[in-house]
């Protein structure tokens, strides 16, 4: 506590990437990242090297934070940490730190489900910025390297999942695009970096037909494959020729696929109020959609500043920060839970 000011310390590793945050009454005092280099060679994330890696940056991530935010540990209200979903591995080094935490300083824990977490990065405030955040009810377009999902929150802490895939994450669509073409990972920022450069128009793949508000990438995903392998079978450097066509092609038809459901979940529920968020949402098609579409049809748009998009720990003590507001801290046997798509958590 500062000044009356509830001090959160927010703990994210979900994944692959080590992120300590320090939020004095939403206000962000610090948010350290370490990003874990060692899965480029492999194209993808491998949980055991995740979780060594995490065991190696969490002291220091959670200690510059502290230092960043000019605080002392006393000070510190509650600690908040990401308990899933997620790799096993990876969520047991926050968690397992988080609670040793916890019991050595005599602070209440606080759970927290990752998603959230990227809903709610809209009410972090930045000092010295405008800080805008959306109303309830807002629906919320959750894109990530694991889940894609339409939201609609009626509160800080009430979720109700609209739609979500039925297979792939639209984060695994780019990331396997960018594998077939040999971009390296992670493949969306590629992606989105080579379609500035490509015709959007040039190539069609199959796009899903799936009922109400649910998604499905797999099938595109296969399509782009079969269409790669006849098309190299003709020219053997069909890929180096036509890289930047094909990336806006399928970006284009990844992102048609996501505003279809986000079009038709508006007009249904009558809510204006739009985010995004996850980190696909760093994608600058898929935000000059999301704007363009706003303007047309008089919604109010929110798209996360960029280094809210991806994961990091401001957005787990923001979860962190209204919930023990509501006095919901955990006891310490939390365990991790890989899967919380559900927000059972
Ligand atoms: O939310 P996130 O950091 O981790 C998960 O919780 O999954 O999302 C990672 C995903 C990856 O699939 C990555 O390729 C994708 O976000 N991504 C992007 C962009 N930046 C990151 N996808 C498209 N365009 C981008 N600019
Ligand atoms: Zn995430």
């Amino acid at each position: 506590m500062r000044d009356g000011k509830n001090i959160i310390l927010g703990i994210e590793s979900s994944c692959d990437d080590t992120s300590a945050a320090v939020l004095c009454d939403g206000f962000l005092l610090s948010n350290v990242m370490a990003s874990q280099e060692v899965h480029r060679q492999y194209g993808g994330v491998i949980p055991e090297l995740a979780s060594r890696a995490h065991q190696q940056n969490i002291v220091p991530v959670v200690s510059e934070a502290v230092r960043q935010a000019g605080i002392s540990l006393d000070e510190v209200d509650a600690i908040a940490f990401t308990r899933g979903p997620g790799l096993l591995g990876s969520l047991l080094v926050g968690t397992s730190f988080a609670k040793g935490l916890a019991l050595s300083t005599g602070k209440p824990l606080v759970e927290v489900n990752h998603l959230q977490g990227h809903i709610l990065s809209h009410f972090i405030k930045v000092p010295g910025k405008e800080n805008r955040a959306p109303q309830f009810p807002f629906l919320a377009l959750l894109v990530s390297g694991g889940h894609t999902q339409i939201v609609r929150v009626d509160d800080y802490l009430k979720f109700e999942i609209l739609g979500g895939t039925i297979d792939d994450a639209v984060g695994e669509a780019f990331d396997k695009c960018a594998k077939m073409l040999d971009l390296g990972y992670p493949g969306g920022p590629v992606i989105d970096r080579l379609a500035k450069e490509g015709d959007s128009s040039r190539f069609r793949f199959a796009k899903p037909s799936i009922p109400g508000l649910d998604f499905s990438f797999s099938g595109i995903k296969t399509s782009l494959l079969y269409f790669l392998r006849d098309r190299l079978k003709e020219t053997p450097d069909f890929i180096q020729n036509n890289k930047n066509d094909i990336c806006a092609s399928f970006q284009k038809d990844l992102i048609d696929i996501l505003m279809k459901k986000l079009i038709k979940a508006a007009r249904q529920t009558g809510i204006t109020q739009i985010v995004a968020g996850g980190g696909v949402s760093a994608n600058s098609a898929l935000r000059g959609a999301i704007t363009e579409e706003g303007a047309k049809r008089g919604w109010t748009t929110f798209l996360p500043e960029l280094k809210f998009t991806t994961d990091n720990a401001a957005m787990i003590a923001i979860v962190g920060h209204y919930k023990f507001l509501q006095g919901l801290t955990c006891p310490l046997d939390a365990a991790p839970i890989s899967r919380a798509a559900d927000y059972s958590l």
